[in-house]
């Protein structure tokens, strides 16, 4: 939204429309100068109800043998195998099977699933919302929405936006930070992306889904006024900013009521407030009923195999009959997800199965990764190292397989990335490891590794340099290599997937320790995070430097060594908060688990899993100021290899705050910094209403103007069902984190109220 455009970028769509000349008679519904509305209820008019119900029942495309899984028939898997989910087409009809895959970091291919598919691995969805580069995250959407295309899904199940509420969550990587106007407008965008390609995105998980310990039965308990200021509003901003076709509706509850059955979020919220108009599909088994579900707004049932019954099968069509659920309410349903496969070009652009350009698409995944790395610290200009000098520079690189590839997330977003060797799947796991003084013996799972390795990309980038490698397991070896070198890098790394958060911020086993010695034995010592979220440091004052590479997917590492050797200024900065220690954190143990990191073993009602978010809307560096907390990082930090100042800062105000700035590169070589703009009404804490992100070369100054959407500066009345901006002076905020504020101005603002 405020990002300056660094580039255009073009994508081939690989598929042409079918034209409207070739709407026949017989299916007047393919005229493609009708609205998306006016064509489902021609094609819709012609349906049986029994067609009808295949459109809200969807299936997995692989067979599996775990769980509670029921067999799919054949001919169903024959369609489409190893697809997150299938739903029948209606073939007599030429209306289109919805053919889905995983999801917001490439097209998955968890478990090996398509044997030998491998597709592009885009960073970690932190890393994208890091760049807080709008164009970046539009071109990732698009390079993974053009290979889904490629590869014959029609919706990808992408778009995480789930507030990192819980920093130890186990899918931190796969989200998009604490803030909601930043995870808002950065998903909303990737989510255009994936769009543009004539495929359907959906976002998810609709709502507060924010940790994996107990997420099938725990229930976020939040009030209203906070959920609508925070959570949900990272929601409607990205909705409206990428228009989905589908919202994914979670696997908790919410005050108590499962969200896929949640009256509240899907009809008032979703459906009736935000107007929204394409269909609420459930996460996989998060569907607990036929009629709560029908009636309170779910619109399709995905891999019903996952959910304890067959929900929207038989048991539907029984509630169709006895009219516990109006058959307008199937139609409604039925409306929604054709209405929606027209209007995002499912019927018009048909796909063509071809290869993805891996060249091309390597090189969206590396732009993404080279501006989403952050520097975190970078004493006496460690960096950036010198590609050629006078004697060949020693390198040492230690620890965090480096000499393997970089760390990607697990679960359902795993992709199979481009170029993947069996050597770059690592079985992890099964070791015990003691917390809180307690033996925990952690579950068994295979962690992939993306190409390529950091220590080739350094070699590439450094042909002149002596690098040497040393795996790390001993510390004593990897520092004695440490000291015979001129400068080390070394790799620390923590693994998060799907299902299961982090014990805690701490890095695992003996990092921390191999740190600590290899610092000791060298101080330009320079430490590489590979990590999903924020991690602890304490041996921060020891090292030289600190980049925070998250997961920075297929040529990522090539980004990181294109940032370490000065070839590309860090512009990444945090999009959320790194505490010193969990202590800070609204919950210093997760809820649901025991001190030492096991789930709590509960019988009957599971309110032991119940997570009061008392926080309210004061999320990530909010929550920092209201409880007058120093984090270690504060949200928006990074640094760059050139300076920046910032001058002649106005406000002004009415019915919200306009400001208008500039921003000027006072170094001495180019570079991409971003300047954030927080507001703090006159109660309350400080709340970022927009940003820039500008590309300047020495000297150059850029005037930036901004308008704050008022609703980031309301509170949510829930007796009126209003957005309030309370009369009052607001201070304007102009920072380079949410913490580094470089000068401030004052707005006063009329009382307005706004409808959601
Ligand atoms: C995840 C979803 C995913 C789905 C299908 C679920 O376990 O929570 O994010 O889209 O599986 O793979």
């Amino acid at each position: 939204m405020f990002a300056k455009t660094t580039r255009a970028i073009f994508f081939l769509l690989g598929a042409a429309a079918i034209t409207g000349t070739q709407a026949s008679a017989a299916q007047p519904w393919m005229n493609m100068s009708l609205s998306p509305d006016a064509r489902a209820d021609l094609v819709q008019a012609q349906l049986t109800q029994d067609e009808e119900l295949t459109l809200v029942h969807g299936y997995m495309g692989i067979n599996a043998t775990w769980r509670r899984f029921k067999p799919i028939p054949d001919a169903i898997l024959k369609m489409l195998p190893g697809s997150a989910g299938y739903v029948p087409g209606i073939p007599r009809l030429g209306i289109p099977a919805l053919a889905e895959s995983d999801a917001s970091l490439g097209v998955a291919n968890g478990r090996h699933m398509r044997p030998g598919d491998t597709a592009t691995a885009l960073a970690s969805s932190i890393l994208t919302t890091a760049s807080w580069n709008t164009d970046l995250a539009y071109a990732g959407g698009a390079m993974i929405g053009l290979e889904s295309r490629q590869k014959g899904f029609n919706v990808l199940l992408a778009g995480g936006i789930d507030l990192a509420r819980e920093p130890r969550g186990g899918r931190t990587f796969e989200y998009a930070g604490e803030d909601p106007l930043l995870a808002g407008v950065m998903v909303g965008e990737a989510i255009r992306g994936i769009q543009a390609q004539h495929i359907i995105s959906t976002t998810k998980h609709y709502a507060v889904n924010a940790q994996e310990t107990a997420r099938t039965v725990m229930s976020a308990d939040i009030t209203e006024a906070a959920m609508r200021e925070s959570d949900l509003l990272a929601f409607e901003i990205a909705i409206e900013h990428g228009n989905p076709g589908a919202v994914m509706c979670s696997y908790n509850r919410v005050n108590k009521v499962y969200a896929c059955e949640n009256d509240f979020l899907l009809n008032q919220v979703l459906k009736q407030d935000w107007g929204y108009k394409g269909f609420v599909l459930s996460d996989w088994g998060a569907v607990h009923s036929t009629v709560d579900s029908a009636v309170n707004g779910l619109d399709q049932e995905s891999a019903f195999s996952f959910d304890q019954a067959d929900y929207f099968g038989d048991a539907l069509k029984q509630a169709l009959a006895d009219g516990t659920v109006p058959a307008s309410r199937l139609h409604d349903m039925v409306h929604r997800i054709l209405r929606t496969m027209f209007a995002k070009g499912l019927f018009d652009y048909p796909m063509v199965k071809q290869p993805i350009d891996e060249v091309a698409d390597g090189a969206v995944a590396q732009r993404v990764a080279e501006e989403g790395i952050v520097l975190l610290k970078n004493d006496h200009n460690l960096l950036p190292l010198a590609i050629t000098t006078p004697k060949p520079l020693r390198i040492a690189v230690i620890g965090g397989n480096a000499d393997l590839g970089v760390y990607s997330g697990g679960g359902s977003s795993q992709v199979i990335p481009v170029g993947n060797k069996p050597s770059q799947e690592i079985l992890v796991g099964g070791e015990v490891v003691h917390i809180a003084g307690q033996p925990i013996r952690l579950p068994l799972d295979k962690m992939v590794l993306d190409p390529p390795a950091p220590l080739d990309a350094i070699r590439a980038e450094a042909p002149h340099a002596q690098v040497s490698f040393d795996n790390g397991e001993d510390a004593a070896q990897a520092a004695a290599l440490a000291g015979k070198s001129d400068v080390v890098i070394v790799f620390a790394t923590q693994w998060m997937r799907e299902g299961v958060d982090v014990y805690d911020l701490s890095l695992l086993g003996h990092q921390n320790a191999l740190i600590e010695a290899v610092a000791a034995a060298n101080p330009n010592t320079i430490v590489v995070l590979e990590t999903g979220g924020p991690v602890l440091m304490p041996w921060l004052d020891k090292v030289g430097a600190v980049v925070e590479a998250w997961y920075p997917g297929n040529n990522g590492a090539v980004a990181l060594a294109r940032i370490l050797f000065g070839e590309v200024d860090p512009s990444g900065r945090l999009p959320i908060t790194f505490p010193v220690a969990e202590s800070q954190l609204p919950r210093p143990i997760i809820t649901g688990k025991n001190p030492n990191g096991s789930i709590i073993a509960t019988v009957g009602t599971p309110t032991v899993y119940d997570v009061i978010y008392n926080e309210d809307a004061n999320v990530g560096y909010k929550w920092f100021e209201d409880q007058k907390l120093t984090p270690l990082f504060p949200f928006g930090f990074g640094l760059s290899y050139t300076n920046f100042a910032y001058s002649g800062l106005t406000a002004s105000g009415g019915k919200t705050v306009s400001v208008a700035f500039d921003i000027q590169n006072t170094g001495t070589r180019e570079g991409k910094t971003t300047a954030q703009v927080y507001v703090k009404p006159p109660y309350g804490v400080a709340r970022l209403v927009g940003w820039s992100k500008v590309d300047l070369q020495p000297g150059e100054t850029h005037h930036v103007t901004l308008t704050a959407d008022p609703r980031l500066l309301a509170f949510f009345d829930t007796d009126n069902n209003v957005w309030n901006v309370p009369e009052g002076d607001y201070t304007v905020e102009l920072g380079t984190s949410a913490t580094a504020i470089t000068a401030t101005a004052t707005a006063h603002l009329q009382t307005s109220t706004i409808k959601p």
